[in-house]
């Protein structure tokens, strides 16, 4: 049987995926992943000169993160899937971000020395992690944020109240695939979305692996649980040395 968590399975995907994720997202969403996106930036603190946005896809992020932190912020985009870098450039062009790179690689292993960020954001990537990679990202998300440094993670999720759960159900096992089926003649893709939803549920899973790690952390739900974010910072003092740093990037 096929390991739809496997990082071939992941990158096919998305890659396929990738000429109509924005378009489809956007009508799909009806605006709840544009504000959810935007809240999950401004949960972040004002004063940051370095942000990491992990497994951007498009660079659905961007705009929000230009809007909160300006043009000076350094930003770094990453994605493992080529296509969906493709598209990151093209929107960092579309909103000549000057000091903005994107990055090939995948999110459990950055080509980032340690401590190098003040803030790592992350929309709706973390379903497509199998359990363990969530605690391997949690690790890794420690080893590059600066002691002090803020994590804001949001992901769809299963809500919890029956009466929304049924309308969310609809939504994304038959809405969503039929606007894929509109958009890429292929609805199967985008019913894995509702698959790997499923299987996700919430951050719950996140928000105890973050805590393992020593990050000072909130469980947040949106619009009755169906996103749901992990907020906070990784503690004062927090040390953390690998000696790692390698580098693959895309366009500058
Ligand atoms: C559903 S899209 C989300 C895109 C965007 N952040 C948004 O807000 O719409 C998930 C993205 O995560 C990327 N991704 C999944 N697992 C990854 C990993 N381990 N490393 C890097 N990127 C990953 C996929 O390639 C895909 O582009």
């Amino acid at each position: 049987m096929e390991d739809i968590h496997s990082e071939s399975y992941v990158k096919g995907l998305f890659n396929e995926m990738s000429q109509t994720y924005g378009i489809v997202n956007i009508l799909s969403s009806l605006g709840f992943a544009y504000l959810w996106r935007k809240q999950a930036v401004q949960s972040i603190p004002s004063q940051c000169s370095r942000i990491c946005d992990l497994m951007t896809g498009g660079a659905e992020c961007l705009s929000h993160i230009k809007n909160r932190f300006g043009s000076k912020c350094e930003v770094h985009l990453v994605d493992w899937c080529e296509n969906m870098c493709k598209r990151a450039d093209s929107t960092v062009k579309r909103h000549s971000h000057g000091n903005c790179t994107v990055i090939n690689s995948s999110a459990l292993s950055l080509p980032a020395e340690d401590q190098r960020y003040d803030a790592v954001v992350s929309t709706f990537g973390l379903k497509t992690l199998a359990p363990k990679e969530i605690e391997e990202l949690a690790k890794e998300i420690k080893r590059v944020l600066k002691p002090g440094g803020s994590v804001s993670m949001l992901e769809f999720s299963m809500p919890q109240n029956r009466f929304i759960r049924f309308f969310f159900h609809i939504y994304v096992k038959i809405y969503v695939p039929l606007l894929g089926w509109a958009f890429l003649g292929n609805p199967d893709n985008y019913r894995m979305l509702w698959r790997y939803t499923k299987e996700f549920q919430s951050c719950e899973r996140a928000f105890k692996a973050f805590r393992k790690e020593g990050f000072e952390i909130d469980l947040k739900t949106r619009f009755f649980g169906s996103a749901t974010q992990i907020v906070g910072y990784a503690q004062q003092g927090a040390r953390y040395n690998s000696g790692r740093c390698a580098a693959s990037i895309v366009s500058a």
